[in-house]
Parts: structure tokens; sequence; C-alpha cells
């Protein structure tokens, strides 16, 4: 089943099943361009076989920036550098699509003091966050431009698709959830208003890239926070954006306050044993989705063994397998996954024994893995936790202070 073709309802074909989920890079030029190294790394992806790769989040606006190494899509001069990109990402007849993103109070103070989103509720996180600025309606429109405009600079260069990131805590996350977004006009308080800017993103988007051109959006199944957004609000966007053209949905969960699209097996995470034994952490919601939506539909988050993959695609609860960091530690085995030839890809688990450091250990080592095979350089394992756990700060810092802003 992994292996079969997927038409989307735009008319473009996936010819398997297999989705290389957003990674962040970080490894951009000191002018917000993608390198050699962007084509390295999804050229060397392109040839596992995965029918689709979604490039990490790549911002629309050089001030709210995810990372300092992020590309930006804002600019035509780069698109000679995107048009290399693309064209190696899709060597071996895969879609490669833009994930396209704006990072609203998750952008750190390394970018701006002051950034812009939904409300000023602060992100309170090592003191890594300003205090934001309540967005006016001429900011929300020049991000549904900034959206437009990367959307359109994706199709020009030859990516085959993109998909709007509105999940994980960032902007468009931010107005989804009564968490972050407190507005009293028409961008907040009702689910309809909290979903508008999407929505409006998402029709926008359609009308520059046209029909045929593939738009997916990632969107979280809950924000695993008190009073933020839930399953039922998930669930009444789906049905929104139901109405809307679109050809795939991803399904993720969490934000920087509480990081589930990573740590959802684990002993702390609350999860049921008979949810825990299900592998994929939001498995489970799909079923709810499939009930209101004819979307295709992908999952991300812990699937990593052959059988399990194959049944939820034959039982149809989900379209696609989506799949992130196997892509790193077991990158080179994936084609003999996509063959059968290999039942399970293996976790690599990374402790420092510190419970307050293992998020940032885990992303230390996968940032640093991503880092190496952009440098043509192989898979290290033995890293240091403690280091990897200290090392996205320094790293942030570095090439923060060597941009042009
Ligand atoms: C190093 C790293 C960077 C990530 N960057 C992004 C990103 O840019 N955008 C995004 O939507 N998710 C990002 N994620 C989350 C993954 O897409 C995925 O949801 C998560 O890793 C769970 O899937 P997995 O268990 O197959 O790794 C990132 C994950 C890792 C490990």
């Amino acid at each position: 089943m992994i292996s079969t073709v997927l038409t989307l309802p735009c008319g473009a074909v996936l010819k398997n099943r297999l989705v290389k989920s957003a990674m962040t890079e970080r490894i951009s030029n000191t002018n917000f361009e993608p390198v050699k190294g962007h084509e390295r790394l999804y050229e060397d992806w392109s040839s596992t076989g995965a029918g689709l790769l979604i490039t990490g989040n790549v911002v629309i606006d050089r001030k709210h920036l995810e990372s300092a190494g992020n590309v930006c899509f804002d600019d035509e001069k780069m698109l000679p550098k995107l048009k290399s990109w693309a064209q190696a990402g899709k060597k071996y007849g895969n879609h490669i699509w833009v994930q396209i993103s704006h990072s609203g109070r998750q952008t750190n103070k390394f970018g701006t003091s002051r950034p812009l989103a939904p409300s000023e509720v602060q992100l309170k996180k090592l003191g890594l966050f300003g205090k934001p600025k309540a967005m006016t309606e001429q900011d929300i429109l020049e991000v549904i431009q900034g959206f437009v405009k990367a959307a359109k600079l994706a199709k020009e260069s030859g990516f085959t698709g993109v998909q709007i990131h509105a999940a994980h805590g960032y902007l468009l996350s931010q107005f989804l959830s009564p968490l972050t977004n407190i507005r009293e006009d028409g961008w907040g308080g009702s689910i309809e208003n909290r979903s508008r800017l999407l929505l409006t993103i998402i029709k926008e988007v359609r009308k520059v890239v046209g029909a045929d051109f593939p738009i997916a959006v990632k969107l979280n199944s809950a924000d695993f926070q008190r009073g933020g957004f839930t399953e039922e609000e998930s669930l009444e966007v789906v049905r929104m954006l139901d109405k809307e053209k679109i050809d795939l949905l991803e399904i993720s969960g969490g934000t920087y306050e509480k990081l589930a699209f990573f740590t959802m097996n684990e002993e702390n995470s609350g999860l049921k044993e008979s949810t825990k034994r299900r592998e994929a952490y939001f498995i489970d919601f799909a079923k709810k989705i499939r009930a209101i939506s004819t979307i295709p539909l992908m999952i991300t988050g812990g699937f990593r063994s052959y059988d399990f993959c194959n049944e939820v695609l034959t039982d149809g609860e989900v379209d696609l397998i989506g799949m992130a960091r196997p892509f790193i530690t077991n990158r080179d085995q994936i084609s003999d996954f996509l063959k059968g030839k290999l039942p399970r890809l293996e976790n690599l688990i990374l402790r420092t024994g510190f419970k307050q450091f293992e998020d940032a250990a885990e992303g230390g080592f996968y940032a640093r893995q991503i880092i190496r095979f952009s440098k043509g350089k192989g898979l290290k394992t033995n890293m240091s936790p403690l280091w990897c756990s200290t090392f996205l700060i320094m790293y942030e810092f570095r090439k923060a202070i060597a941009k042009k802003f």
C-alpha cells in the first residue's frame, strides 16, 4: 500500500504514500537565500524514493524567523537560487513542496524584541521571546500578501506545491488558539473568526497558484494546553477547510510550550497504553477527521514500522504517512523500507539525564545532523547530549549576528 500512487484533488500525482515532513534546515546565507547545502540535502532526500518532500519552514518576513538560518521567500532576485534548490529536490521524480510560515510570538529576541502576534500574550521560555505587539489590520493584510508572494515564488521557481504552516504555535496557530488570540475584532473570538486569517490566506494563495497546484495545510489536533486550541475546535477548522480547495491536510500537535510533536510516545506524555501501542501519536484523531472531511489526510509523528504504516493506509485511516526524524537517522534505509525489505526504522533516543534539557538536546542533535548532511558529511551518533542541549542557542546567536536585516 505504501508504494501505491495517490492522485490529489488538484490532479497532481504522488508516486507513493511516504512523505518527508518539514524539518527546518537553518543554513541560509546572510541574505536569507538558499545555499548549495539545500541542494545537497534535498537531492539526497529525493534519492530515498519518498513521493513527497516538504521543505523546512521558510518565512515570509525576515523579522519573524523560526531560526536565523531560515530562507525568506520575499524577493524575486533569489529566483535562480530557489530554482536550483527545487531542481535538486525533485531529481528522482518526487514532489517537493515549500512549507510557508510566519513565527509570530515564537520569534526569538535574536530576530526582534517586539514580534507581531494576534495579541500581546508573551511566550515565557528562558527569556528568549519579547513581548509581542498586537497586529493592526494593516499588519494582517501584509501577512496575507506575504504568504501569497511566497507561494507565487515557490511556483515560479519550480517547487511543485506549498504547505501553509498553521501548526506548532506559529502565527496562524496563534490566531487559532484562544490562549494567544484574545482579539475582540473580526479576527478573534469565535472559532470562525480565529480561523479567518488561515482561510483568507488559502483563498488568496489559490487565486495566484491556479487550480492545478497543490496546497496543503499543517494543523494541530490540539495545543495540549489548558484553555488552548482543543480537538473539538480543530475539527471545526477542518469542517471549514473542507469547503476550500485543499489537496492535503497534515495533522500534528503542540507548541513551543508543549512540544507534543517530539515527545508524545514517551513515558511522561500522559497517553494511554493503547494509544502508545498504535505508534503514530495522532492516529486516533484521524478517525474523527475522516468522519467529517474528504481532504486527503496525512498524520505525522511516531510512524516507524512498515506493517503499521500499511495497516493504516489499507484501512483508509490516512492517505499518506508523514515522517521526519527517520529521514535523518535512517536516511540510507528509507528506500529499503519503502520496498518492504526493512520492517522497522529504529528510533535514536538521546538522553541528558536532566528532564528540563531533554527537548533541547533532541532538537540540537537533529539540527546538527542536518547541518552536517548539508556539508556532505554523514550521520554522527556519538554526540554529547549536554552539548547538543546548548548547541541551538549558541548557533542561533552566531547566525543572527551575521545576518543582513
Ligand atoms: C530537526 C527538526 C526540525 C523540524 N522542523 C519543522 C518545521 O520546520 N516545520 C514543521 O512543521 N515541523 C517541523 N518539525 C516537526 C516534524 O515535521 C514532525 O512533525 C515531528 O518530528 C514528528 O515526526 P517524527 O516522529 O516522524 O519525527 C521538525 C522536527 C525536527 C526533528
